[in-house]
């Protein structure tokens, strides 16, 4: 029987696993695609909306010639009152080989990972992590420059309710990249620090900007500020990325933002449709991702 693996977190993923997946996700995007799942099921159990991560996961499934499911927690026995460890096991026991799971709350994951047999891939966790966001940003990243060593990244924005942040920051500090965070105190506190070694906070865009490399824009998380009562015109005076910052990168920098964008807040208009935009890339490059990413965990990579 082939090793079958979770995948919840970067946290805990080593730097030879991040490279094994990132290598495979170059063949599965260099080569036609190979159905190395055949036959296999997968269920696609999302309890939060999603437009991208979903049909990337769907469609890439769909390339390894799977079947799949799609479960929302608005049409399933969720809805009546069924519990995530029930709904999980109702989906193995049905002969799902696979579950994706996307989840409100930080942790949902872990638990179905400890009360199923299944491999359990987290497709977003509250605010916790984002895996396989972070793994398509670092490959899109590494389209456009050599190494992740030394680059200097900068997260704009939301940081604090934001999963993708947390998976990138632990990916990319692993890989000596220097991550800088920018963003007020009530989206970024000073804790954020803690996350990894090496991190840096500068309040101020410009600064934060300057001679970036790489410039990540993040949505403010409005589902989960819980009463934190942001002012929305200031926040996109002080830091929405325009024309003029981004000049404050180097010329070759690249600008990404995981979407959903929302243009006009977080990010101008004219930057999310310059050349240096990555953005439909990164959607574009989580299917293949998501390929590697489900091949090693189903244990037929
Ligand atoms: C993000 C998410 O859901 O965490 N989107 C995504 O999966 N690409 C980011 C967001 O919602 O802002």
């Amino acid at each position: 029987m082939p090793r079958t693996r979770s995948l919840l977190d970067l946290e805990h993923l080593s730097r030879d696993d991040i490279t094994f997946i990132l290598k495979l996700a170059r063949t599965m995007h260099t080569r036609a695609p190979r159905p190395r799942l055949k036959g296999k099921r997968i269920a696609l159990l999302f309890y939060e909306a999603s437009t991208r991560t979903r049909v990337s996961f769907e469609f890439a499934a769909k390339l390894l010639g799977t079947h799949t499911s799609i479960i929302s927690a608005t049409a399933s026995s969720v809805e009546k009152g069924e519990s995530l460890v029930d709904t999980g096991k109702t989906l193995q026991a049905l002969g799902a080989d696979c579950i994706v799971v996307r989840h409100p709350s930080s942790g949902a994951p872990y638990v179905l990972a400890r009360n199923l047999r299944v491999p359990i891939i987290n497709a977003g966790d509250g605010m916790h992590e984002h895996p396989s966001q972070g793994l398509l940003d670092a490959y899109t990243i590494l389209r456009h420059k050599k190494s992740l060593k030394g680059l200097k990244v900068t997260m704009i924005g939301d940081i604090q309710h934001s999963r993708v942040a947390r998976s990138n920051i632990h990916l990319l500090s692993k890989f000596g990249a220097q991550v800088v965070l920018c963003g007020p105190a009530e989206l970024l506190p000073e804790t954020a620090l803690t996350l990894a070694p090496g991190l840096k906070i500068v309040r101020h865009i410009e600064e934060a900007v300057r001679k970036s490399d790489v410039v990540m824009m993040l949505r403010v998380q409005k589902e989960r500020l819980a009463g934190l009562n942001l002012d929305s015109e200031k926040y996109h005076i002080q830091y929405q990325l325009t024309l003029d910052r981004l000049k404050l990168a180097k010329s070759d920098a690249i600008v990404m933002h995981p979407g959903p964008m929302v243009r006009g807040m977080e990010i101008q208009t004219e930057v999310a449709d310059s050349p240096q935009a990555v953005i439909e890339e990164q959607v574009h490059n989580g299917v293949y991702v998501r390929m590697a990413v489900m091949s090693v965990c189903m244990g037929v990579a």
